[in-house]
């Protein structure tokens, strides 16, 4: 149980909250190359509680800047996209990707004032399919090099799904291992319901999750990257099972999504063809509507369940009323954690997981693994 104080500084995530300033120490996906083309659309994305616009110049460059203009404020998410920059709708102002204000036609021609003007501009990195930002200050952290973000022997299929509730509750899911043989029974039933043996290792990128049920042979291990992303494998019912990555953004106090990798390793059959990569993209999740089927459980879809789970808990959950047990020691190492990266935030120091060596970014690997898949490697 939390104190509202203490759910409070662990929830909030705006720009100036001590919650808030410890994300900004890391890097967030937020779009998809192949979405984001040269000279297409903008596109409007929102992160941390801040609303900016996304886009591509006709030279291939990716910008990041806030939404507003900084002449008088209208949305760039309705500009043009040209071969420097964007270009606001109300009056032309001229943006390139770093916020430089490149031109003003309405102002006189020997006007200095463009030079003047530095509109809100953010790092972004692209990866694996993904478009992946950092709003925090300088130096910025090195992008982790996740295993499967580099993998290619196979197929990488990279989507997001809306989750209407607070980060942290997404995030406490990824060390909450108990509710797979409740939640997720109809699609594991040979573990459902039955007790299991959780194991959580502190680690310097967060924890190693080993889960024992009785009457599965082996262990499954997963592992939650702080502050809010699992690396994982799934074997659900009627799924081709998959090595995944989920990384929970924080949008903003109330909203989360979730940016998911699952891989495909290619059989023997198909050794030595190219990496296919297939872009969903972002799903259409809507508040409060589920897929129910009829599987004699909680009669809850299986994308659905966790959402189902965690949006119930409320916009923000609070947690002064919770009654945390014995299988709940995930849940209290994640917030101590998170705690702990916040006070550092505030000393001035790097919070966990802060990746700066560029000899520790080669390939991150996990042994992520489940006795369904143990075939798959
Ligand atoms: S409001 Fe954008 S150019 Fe004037
Ligand atoms: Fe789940």
């Amino acid at each position: 149980m939390l104190s509202r104080e203490e759910n409070e500084m662990l929830t909030r995530v705006g720009r100036g909250t001590p919650g808030g300033e410890m994300l900004r120490r890391y890097w967030w996906p937020v779009g998809f190359s192949q979405l984001i083309t040269p000279k297409g659309p903008p596109s409007k994305v929102r992160l941390l509680g801040e609303d900016l616009v996304l886009f591509r110049d006709g030279a291939g460059r990716l910008g990041l800047l806030a939404l507003h203009c900084s002449h008088r404020g209208t949305s760039l998410e309705f500009g043009r996209v040209e071969d420097s920059g964007i270009r606001c709708c109300y009056h032309g102002w001229l943006y390139d990707g770093a916020g430089h204000c490149i031109e003003q036609p309405a102002e006189p021609p020997d006007s200095t004032f463009k030079g003047r003007v530095q509109h809100p501009a953010y790092k972004v990195q692209e990866i694996a399919g993904f478009i992946f930002a950092y709003l925090g200050p300088d130096p910025a952290p090195l992008l982790p090099n996740y295993d499967l973000l580099l993998r290619e022997d196979g197929e990488r299929h990279i989507g997001a799904g809306h989750d209407y509730c607070n980060w942290l509750q997404r995030a406490e899911n990824s060390v909450d291992q108990t509710h797979l043989v409740a939640l997720h029974a109809p699609e594991y039933p040979h573990m459902a319901l039955k007790r299991p043996l959780i194991g959580w290792e502190r680690r310097p990128y967060g924890a190693k999750i080993s889960m024992h049920v009785p009457g599965v042979t082996k262990p499954k291990f997963s592992h939650w990257i702080f502050p809010s992303h699992t690396r994982h494998t799934t074997a659900r019912i009627g799924r081709v099972p998959d090595h995944a990555i989920r990384f929970r953004v924080p949008v903003d106090d109330t909203n989360t999504k979730t940016f998911w990798l699952r891989f495909y390793p290619y059989g023997e059959s198909d050794k030595g063809k190219p990496l296919k990569i297939e872009t969903v993209g972002f799903e259409n999740d809507q508040p409060g509507v589920y897929q129910r089927v009829e599987d004699g459980w909680w009669g809850i879809a299986s994308n659905d369940q966790d959402r189902v789970a965690q949006e119930s808990q409320g916009p923000i959950y609070d947690r002064t009323k919770e009654h945390l047990g014995a299988s709940d020691g995930g849940v209290i190492m994640l917030r101590a954690m998170v705690k702990e990266s916040i006070d550092a935030t505030l000393q001035g120091k790097d919070p966990i997981w802060t990746l700066r060596d560029p000899a520790q970014n080669r390939n991150i690997a996990f042994d992520a693994s489940m006795e369904e898949i143990g075939a798959l490697s």
